[in-house]
């Protein structure tokens, strides 16, 4: 579903940031991006749900070009990242509401989505309050809400857990399971080493720019000749970083 070929990204000239990085998810399958801070992730999952151009390699979903088909697979993907902030005046009623709009849902199809994901994520009671009265955990759990607003095939999930509390981050990993079952492809970044362990059927370890290992968590384990995962990240992570 998710297809990203030899892909390479540079910001300025002299400085590579993606060093080539080839990798497919599949339906159903949650697919982990973990990684130090800098290591590349937010720009790889940003190339994916189009919003930059690859320096050069290919990234496809369903077929589509991540470089040219920008509006069919828009309706496709739904993209989460800390880096998109939600209108802070808006109430979550009206921004869900703004962006059914945007992907033409219709009126009896919106109701019941947005009683379902309030439902689930106990957004009911805020619907009508602004989004700066409210607390982290409760943004986040709207944003992705939002971001799934249109049933996309595709999930996209820039650390989803990130500054969530044990509870709503609960929440969050059983609704991306659930997600997985029903057949969704998930790509996601996480510093959480038992997130990426509970929920990631494939992991890939990204190590300045570059795949440095890649298997599922018991595969990485024995890879590195490690005791648990953590040891294992620890030992992947020295033996390919460069100073
Ligand atoms: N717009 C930009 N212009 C120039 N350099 C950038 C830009 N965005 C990111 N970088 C650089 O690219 C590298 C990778 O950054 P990126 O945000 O993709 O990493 P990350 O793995 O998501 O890190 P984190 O775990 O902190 O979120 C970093 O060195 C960062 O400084
Ligand atoms: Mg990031």
């Amino acid at each position: 579903m998710i297809k990203v070929v030899d892909v390479h990204k540079s910001y300025t000239k002299d400085n590579e940031t993606i060093k080539g990085v080839s990798f497919e998810v599949k339906e159903g399958q949650i697919f982990g991006l973990l990684g130090p801070n800098g290591a590349g992730k937010t720009t790889l999952m940003q190339m994916i749900a189009t919003l930059m151009k690859p320096t050069s390699g290919e990234i496809t979903i369903d077929g589509l070009s991540a470089s040219k088909d920008l509006l069919e697979i828009h309706r496709k993907i739904g993209f989460l990242t800390n880096e998109i902030k939600l209108d802070p005046m808006s109430t979550p009623n009206d921004l869900f509401d703004f962006f059914a709009a945007l992907y033409d849902i219709p009126e009896d199809e919106l109701r019941d989505r947005k009683d379902e994901s309030f439902a689930r994520f106990g957004i009911s009671p805020f619907a009508e309050k602004r989004i700066n009265e409210l607390s982290t955990g409760m943004k986040q759990k709207i944003s992705i809400a939002i971001s799934l607003i249109h049933n996309p095939p595709v999930i996209i999930f820039d650390e989803p857990t990130n500054g969530l509390d044990i509870l709503t981050s609960k929440q969050v990993t059983d609704y991306l399971l659930e997600l997985k079952a029903k057949g969704h492809a998930i790509i996601l970044s996480t510093h959480i080493f038992s997130v990426a362990e509970e929920l990631c059927d494939e992991i890939a370890i990204l190590v300045d720019g570059r795949i440095a290992a890649q298997g599922t968590v018991d595969e990485l384990i024995s890879q590195a000749g490690a005791e648990n995962f953590e040891k294992a990240f620890f030992k992947i992570y020295v033996s390919n970083h460069v100073e």
